[in-house]
């Protein structure tokens, strides 16, 4: 690869800034300042920026224990951006797997890697989502049953899937779905006369949302945590 394309995919220059740079003799390889955008870098050099060893950006795969207040989007809005909170390079590179309402807290999922976001979203793989509800009313007594009947709600032609409701307390409960139709959840709980207050997840798939994570904290994926979710079925071609 390219020099000065090196430098735009291991940091967040673009190809101008990336040739000044080069210009003004601040790149090593090898510890030799290169000047020259079309040297062609090998597998053994070792490139650097001010004396800062350097890398390409490989693709990267997140979990971020989202804040209230935050939106789920790349663009700007009128709520900050869930971006905001991930000190990374080449943010704009990455995207949300699903989306979160701007109120509802917990396990967000972030990554480049669109083949996996993919995978953990299609409905074949059926991944578990697990969020946490707190509720404006106690839940009738049927409401385990209605959950696990699968729920026709509104301005929708086709029942959602079953989904699995554990009462934790008169006015919480743990759901779990496998599906992400827009704002599921709450409507899933208005179909029986309540109202969300609160709405937490807690875990999709075998990922669990890391105790150590503060609201706002983010951390890259354990090489096992990513596959657990996007690995492939038999048969299945990428
Ligand atoms: N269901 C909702 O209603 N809101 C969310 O943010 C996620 C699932």
């Amino acid at each position: 690869m390219r020099l000065d394309k090196f430098l735009c995919e291991s940091t967040d220059f673009t190809r101008s800034m990336a040739r000044s740079a080069l210009a003004r003799g601040e790149i090593t390889v090898n510890g030799e300042v290169v000047k020259r955008a079309t040297y062609v870098v090998q597998d053994t050099d070792a490139v650097a920026w001010e004396g800062e060893p350097l890398a390409i950006i490989g693709l990267r795969h997140l979990m971020l224990n989202k804040p209230a207040g935050y939106e789920c989007t790349n663009k700007t809005s009128q709520h900050p951006s869930v971006m905001d909170l991930l000190d990374v390079e080449k943010r704009e590179r990455l995207h949300t797997v699903g989306r979160l309402d701007v109120d509802t807290t917990g396990l967000l999922l972030i990554t480049d890697d669109g083949q996996w976001t993919h995978r953990v979203i299609s409905p074949r793989h059926q991944t578990d989502k697990v969020y946490l509800a707190t509720l404006a009313e106690p839940l009738p007594d049927d409401a385990v049953q209605r959950f696990a009947d699968g729920m026709l709600l509104k301005h929708e032609d086709e029942a959602v899937l079953p989904a699995h409701l554990e009462v934790v307390d008169p006015t919480t409960a743990r759901v779990t779905v496998q599906e992400g139709k827009y704002h599921q959840i709450k409507r899933m709980f208005g179909a029986l006369g309540n109202r969300v207050v609160t709405l937490h997840r807690e875990r999709i798939g075998s990922v669990v949302l890391d105790p150590d994570l503060a609201p706002g904290e983010s951390r890259y994926l354990t090489d096992a945590e990513v596959q657990s979710l996007g690995g492939m079925e038999p048969g299945e071609t990428a």
